[in-house]
């Protein structure tokens, strides 16, 4: 296969330093760009980046010079096909905007144009065809490229584990969120806020959990996707763990289904998804009865399966609980845009 070129936005935040990391030695894809703030700009890579991920900073990243968002459509970038964004949202809106219509295909991990009804928000295990909005977006917008979504962090490691359950009929979804701090980005939580310490409250998130899961989980009908028929109800919280988030789940179904049932959906579940990021199981059953844990389970599949565990009946009629684990940064945002990426490549669209 060709190798395609990408550019990564917001390269030196804790997402942008995931994506250089996981792009290293990608089999399809050669960095060709990476992009931050002015600040940044014009310095080395090495010199910019406050490194946090423990492994050795690729060393081609290392070396190359950064560049602000006023070069993404620079002559010298033209030979870039994908833009992967991991900026903040406010600047998110306008760069990726640009860059679609730069004839970019734009991978974000941003917010701000998910539930957009022309843009796809894509967990490709369970909704890859909702990339048929592409076509939507780009006679809409008059564009020669394109933005396509994955979800919030919390959002992909809830709505992954909900997909397999689909089939017993949902009637609505109650979580309650453990998220790591990376989520909140490098400079995000001072750790005097953290250590020892429980946030009840973050920004955005249970109005993302709530809305997202629903997008993803409806049928595209025509050229709009009509939303999942279920609530979702979350409640979400930051503890102090590095990498990781935990959430437990409370399902109401439209009939009694057992415990064994729901086991058996999870560890049946698998997708035709067979592109170099899509691991081979998207969803591990973990039987000991105190799994999943961030620390043993998050790096599963490379980072890119998410953990159940605690399936069992719940005291509401008709109910199950379990408790789901998946990497944030790597299954939650990084990670969730490369494989988008991929199958972009797989499907034609790039
Ligand atoms: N962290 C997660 O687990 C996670 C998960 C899913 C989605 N997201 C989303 O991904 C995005 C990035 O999150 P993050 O946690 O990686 O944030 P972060 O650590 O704060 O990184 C932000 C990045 O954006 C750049 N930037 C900041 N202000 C800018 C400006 N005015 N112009 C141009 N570039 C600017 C920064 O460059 P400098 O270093 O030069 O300032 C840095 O590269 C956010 O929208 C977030 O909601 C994060």
């Amino acid at each position: 296969m060709r190798r395609i070129k990408v550019g990564i936005l917001g390269a030196t935040g804790s997402v942008g330093q995931r994506f250089v990391q996981l792009l290293d030695g990608h089999p399809w894809f050669e960095l060709g760009a990476l992009f931050a703030s002015e600040r940044s700009a014009g310095k080395r890579y090495r010199d910019v980046a406050k490194w946090v991920l423990p492994y050795a900073m690729p060393a081609e990243a290392a070396e190359t010079v950064v560049q602000s968002m006023n070069d993404v459509d620079a002559a010298e970038n033209e030979d870039i096909s994908i833009m992967f964004s991991a900026l903040p949202g406010p600047i998110a809106n306008e760069v990726e905007k640009r860059c679609a219509q730069a004839g970019y295909a734009v991978s974000t991990n941003v917010a701000v144009h998910r539930m957009e009804k022309d843009v796809p928000l894509v967990i490709p295990e369970i909704n890859a065809d909702h990339l048929a909005l592409i076509e939507v977006q780009k006679s809409l917008r008059g564009w020669d490229g394109f933005i396509i979504t994955n979800p919030n962090c919390s959002t992909i490691v809830m709505t992954l584990s909900l997909e397999p359950l689909m089939q017993f009929g949902i009637n609505e979804v109650h979580v309650s969120t453990m998220q790591a701090v990376s989520g909140a980005g490098y400079a995000g939580l001072p750790s005097m806020a953290i250590l020892d310490n429980v946030l009840p409250f973050i920004e955005k998130e249970e109005e993302k959990m709530e809305s997202e899961t629903l997008k993803i989980l409806g049928a595209l009908e025509g050229s709009e996707v009509k939303n999942a028929p279920f609530t979702v109800c979350a409640s979400c919280h930051r503890v102090p763990v590095m990498d990781g988030h935990t959430e437990a789940v409370w399902v109401k179904f439209e009939e009694s289904v057992s415990e064994e049932e729901v086991k058996k959906a999870f560890k049946d579940f698998n997708t035709d998804i067979k592109t170099p990021f899509a691991p081979d199981k998207p969803i591990i059953l973990r039987e000991e009865r105190d799994r999943p844990q961030p620390k043993l389970d998050r790096d599963a599949g490379n980072g890119m399966s998410i953990s159940v565990g605690r399936v069992r009946g719940g005291r509401m009629e008709n109910e199950i609980k379990y408790i789901v684990q998946g990497h944030n940064t790597v299954r939650g945002a990084a990670g969730a845009s490369i494989l988008n990426a991929e199958v972009l490549v797989e499907r034609g669209y790039i």
